[in-house]
């Protein structure tokens, strides 16, 4: 593995740390006035996730004003249903929607994985990103787990009950997994072109695998997630890159997660940290996991927090801090900055060695 000069690099291989490394999912989002200017200058979220120099532009403005331990690429996990024929739209307040959902046994035996060129606009912005970045931090590189792409596809968009998608997972299994088979190809495709493009770690979403049943999150979701992992390719095994794998209300299934062949499994805030590391062992690192909603407590509060949750992690490397899901919108940037310099100030006792 190279890249190992990295604060957060190294905590997800479990190599010793001086502080432990933070960044926050969807830092450069719209709690950040600079990112509404960007957005409002490109029109619509999707110009900017496909315009490589303003979705660059974004993926930086955090980084300006925090002192992060990674980047991530500004861009969406619904870039390939969208490449896929769905075409994706957004309204405000009420989030993603396709023009195009699917409908029936027909249109699901009709989606082709997108063809390559599709989806440059990804890897440019990836390479324009690196350059930008020029090694101060990594850049992470992204996608949604074949399952939960499944989940908007179907639904058309954001969902209450999921219904069309379990209705399918009980109704006609076969078909589900046809789908899920060729999201999973298709992901497979578009994280090997993030890797060539340079990406530094990558992230799988699976948002709502934690909708599912103990034994259907194994047939549904991780085992194709397994799949992705093994299915990835580097020209030598120094150019391997971390891992990480997050199903939000997966606190149960740690153990099996653990096996998948991740480098690090990213929590929610439904479970303590420290009996999660205890689960798993040796055998992953973690990431996260303050609540999101901590970041509209008092500044006292959020130290406090950071405090709590770097004791229980404990002694020792294999923590990347973040939250236990997206920096919420009507977040203060006055506040994560606090919860930032936080991890760095709290964490060295953490990280000495007799
Ligand atoms: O973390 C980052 O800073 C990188 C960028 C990123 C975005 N989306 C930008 C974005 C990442 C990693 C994502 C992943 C993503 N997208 C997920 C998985 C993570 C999670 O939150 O569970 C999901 C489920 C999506 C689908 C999606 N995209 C939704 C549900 C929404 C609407 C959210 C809302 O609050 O309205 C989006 C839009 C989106 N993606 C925004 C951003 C910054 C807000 C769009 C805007 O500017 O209006």
């Amino acid at each position: 593995m190279n890249n190992l000069s990295h604060r957060f690099i190294r905590a997800l291989l479990k190599q010793p740390v001086d502080k432990t490394p933070v960044w926050i999912m969807r830092q450069a989002g719209r709690y950040l006035p600079e990112y509404c200017a960007t957005r409002k200058k490109a029109g619509d979220f999707l110009t900017l996730c496909k315009t490589p120099e303003l979705a660059c532009e974004v993926t930086l403005q955090p980084l300006a004003r925090f002192d992060l331990d990674a980047a991530i690429i500004f861009s969406d996990i619904l870039t390939i249903p969208d490449a896929m024929g769905l075409g994706l739209y957004f309204v405000e307040g009420e989030g993603p929607k396709f023009y195009k959902p699917i409908k029936n046994l027909s249109d699901i035996k009709k989606l082709r994985v997108p063809e390559p060129g599709q989806l440059d606009y990804v890897y440019q912005a990836i390479s324009l990103t690196r350059r930008e970045l020029n090694n101060k931090v990594p850049l992470i590189g992204f996608s949604g787990s074949p399952w939960t792409l499944a989940c908007y596809m179907l639904e058309g968009g954001s969902s209450k009950e999921f219904r069309q998608i379990k209705t399918l997972l009980y109704q006609d299994p076969k078909t589900l997994n046809h789908l899920l088979s060729t999201l999973t190809v298709a992901i497979i495709q578009y994280l090997n072109a993030q890797i060539k493009a340079g990406a530094q770690a990558l992230m799988i979403f699976d948002t709502w695998g934690g909708l599912l049943t103990p034994s259907a999150y194994q047939l549904f979701s991780l085992n194709y997630m397994t799949q992705i992992i093994n299915g990835l390719t580097y020209k030598s095994e120094e150019e391997k890159i971390p891992i990480l794998l997050f199903t939000k209300g997966g606190g149960l299934w740690l153990e099996k997660i653990a096996n998948s062949g991740c480098s690090a499994i990213g929590l929610d805030w439904t479970i303590d940290i420290g009996e999660a590391r205890q689960r798993v062992g040796d055998k992953v690192a973690l990431q996260g996991n303050m609540d999101p909603s901590v970041l509209f407590g008092s500044k006292e509060r959020i130290r406090e927090e950071v405090e709590t949750i770097l004791c229980s992690y404990g002694q020792g490397t294999g923590h990347a801090f973040n939250l236990g899901h997206g920096v919420s919108q009507f977040t203060s940037p006055d506040n994560v900055k606090h919860f930032v310099d936080a991890v760095h100030e709290l964490s060295p006792t953490f990280h000495k060695t007799c």
